[in-house]
C-alpha cells in the first residue's frame, strides 16, 4: 500500500511503525520526509498523524486499531478485521467514542471489476442476481511465512486471510444480507499447521445462493484458465516444485523468503510502477468470479467484464479506462478521505467488517459441527455506494 500513499496527491505519508529493524531503515531510505517508530504507542502520539492503516499481523489488528483510534486518529484495518467478534466490537465502540473513521479494507471488494459487477447488477438489465460463485486455486500455502501467520489461533490460515476476500466479495455483489453459512476448511499438508482450504455454501436472506473455494496449495492454479496471467504469479509452476521441497526436507530459510517480499526486498513487488501501463485483470487471489442474473451471467474479461445476456455477449472495458491496476487499489484511501474531507459516510465501515468476519467465522464453525450456521450481525451495502462510478458504454465482443 505505501507506493499507492505516496502516489495520491490527497494524502501525505508522514509516518510508519514497525518492530523489525530491516524494515524501519528500508522505510526510512524510500520515504526520506516520513518519520520512523520502533511502536505503534509512538505513532499514534505523533500530532501530525491523523489516519493510520493497520496492517500488523492479524491478532494485533484490535489493540493497533484501538491503540490509533483512541488517539483520535482514522483508521483503515487490513482483513481479517480482528479474530473475533468481541474485538470488532471493542473497535466498534472506541471508533464512535471518539467520534473517528474506521474502515474495514483491504479486501478485493474494493477493486474496480468487482464494483462494475455491483453495478452491472445494480442496474437491472440481467434482472435479479440469482447467484455468485468464487473459486480461487493459487500457491497461498507455500509462500514464505512468519510463525503467528502458521498458527490458527492468531489468525493463520486459507479460512483467516483468504474468506474475507471471497466473502466480502460475494457480499457486496448480493447486497451483504447473508442468512446462513454452511462450510468446511481443510489443512493437509503436514509441514503448515494452518488450513489452506476452505469452501462455503452462503445463502442470502432472500434465498439466493453463493459459493466460495481457495485451494492455496500450489498444484492446480486458476490463473493456467486465463494464459495471460501466468506470468504474474509470484512463484513459477518450477518454484513451486523446489519450494514444496525445500518446505518437506525442512531447509527453507522462511524468514528470508519473507523478507525478500517487503519493502525494499530483491522481490518488492512495490506496484508504484504506472509507467508500465494498464494491465489485464487476472486472478489474483480472489479467484475466478461468477455472477448469475436472471437473464444473464457477468464475468471478468482480460479487458474488463464480459457481460452475457439476451442480445449475446458485450464487454465492458476497464482496462486504461478507469484503469485496472494501482488505481484500484485506492478503494479505501479515496473512501477514507471522501469520509474525512468532504463528510461522505464510510461504507466499508466496522458493522460492514463485523458481519464479514462472522461469516467467516461461521464457516469455519460449520465445518467443524458440519452443520448450517445462522448469522445475526450482516448488515446491507447502502444502495448510494458508489454512486459516482460511472461505467463506460459495453461494446459488442468477437464469439
Ligand atoms: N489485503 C491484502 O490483500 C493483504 C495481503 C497481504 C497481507 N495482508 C494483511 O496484512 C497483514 C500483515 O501481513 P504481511 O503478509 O504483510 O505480514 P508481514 O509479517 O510482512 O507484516 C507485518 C509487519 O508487522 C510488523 N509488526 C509485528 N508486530 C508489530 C508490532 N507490535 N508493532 C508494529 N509492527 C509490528 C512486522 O514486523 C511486519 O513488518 C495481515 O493482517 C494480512 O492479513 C493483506
Amino acid at each position: 500500500m505505501l507506493p499507492i500513499m505516496a502516489s495520491m496527491p490527497e494524502l501525505q505519508l508522514v509516518a510508519g511503525a514497525d518492530v523489525n529493524p530491516i524494515t524501519r531503515e528500508r522505510f526510512r531510505t524510500r520515504y526520506p520526509d516520513a518519520c520512523v517508530y520502533s511502536s505503534v504507542a509512538e505513532l499514534c502520539s505523533d500530532p501530525e498523524v491523523e489516519a493510520v492503516w493497520v496492517s500488523s499481523p492479524n491478532r494485533l489488528h484490535c489493540e493497533h486499531a484501538v491503540e490509533a483510534l483512541q488517539h483520535g486518529k482514522h483508521v483503515v484495518v487490513e482483513k481479517p478485521m480482528a479474530i473475533s467478534l468481541e474485538e470488532v466490537d471493542l473497535m466498534l465502540a472506541a471508533a464512535s467514542k471518539h467520534g473517528v473513521k474506521l474502515i474495514a479494507g483491504h479486501t478485493n471488494s474494493f477493486e474496480l471489476h468487482v464494483r462494475a459487477m455491483r453495478k452491472v447488477i445494480n442496474s437491472g438489465r440481467l434482472g435479479k442476481v440469482r447467484a455468485v460463485h468464487i473459486w480461487s486455486y493459487t500457491d497461498w500455502m507455500l509462500r514464505a511465512r512468519t510463525p503467528d501467520e502458521l498458527d490458527p489461533d492468531q489468525g493463520g490460515g486459507i479460512p483467516w486471510r483468504q474468506g474475507p476476500h471471497q466473502i466480502d466479495v460475494v457480499r457486496l455483489l448480493g447486497g451483504g444480507m447473508l442468512r446462513s453459512v454452511r462450510g468446511t476448511t481443510g489443512a493437509w499438508m503436514a509441514e503448515r499447521p494452518i488450513a489452506g482450504y476452505q469452501c462455503a455454501y452462503l445463502e442470502f436472506e432472500d434465498g439466493t445462493p453463493a459459493t466460495i473455494l481457495h485451494n492455496g496449495y500450489g498444484y492446480f492454479m486458476t490463473a493456467e484458465l486465463f494464459p495471460w496471467a501466468m506470468e504474474t504469479l509470484r512463484y513459477s509452476p518450477e518454484e513451486h516444485v523446489e519450494i514444496r521441497k525445500a518446505l518437506r526436507s525442512r531447509t527453507r530459510d522462511e524468514e528470508a523468503d519473507k523478507q525478500a517480499f517487503r519493502i525494499g526486498g530483491e522481490r518488492d513487488p512495490n506496484r508504484v510502477e504506472e509507467s508500465a501501463g494498464p494491465k489485464p485483470w487476472v486472478p489474483s487471489d480472489l479467484g475466478m468470479v461468477l455472477v448469475t442474473c436472471e437473464r444473464g451471467d457477468i464475468r471478468n474479461s482480460a479487458n474488463g467484464l464480459y457481460v452475457y445476456g439476451d442480445e449475446g455477449r458485450r464487454e465492458i472495458p476497464l482496462v486504461g479506462t478507469l484503469g485496472i491496476g494501482m488505481q484500484e487499489h485506492r478503494g479505501e484511501l479515496n473512501e477514507l478521505y471522501d469520509a474525512v474531507v468532504r463528510g461522505k459516510p464510510v461504507y466499508h465501515s466496522g458493522e460492514w467488517g463485523g458481519a464479514t468476519l462472522e461469516a467467516c467465522l461461521a464457516m469455519m464453525q460449520s465445518g467443524r459441527e458440519r452443520r448450517d450456521v445462522l448469522l445475526h450481525r450482516q448488515v446491507p451495502m447502502p444502495a448510494d455506494y458508489d454512486s459516482e462510478l460511472e461505467l463506460p458504454p459495453d461494446q459488442p465482443t468477437d464469439a
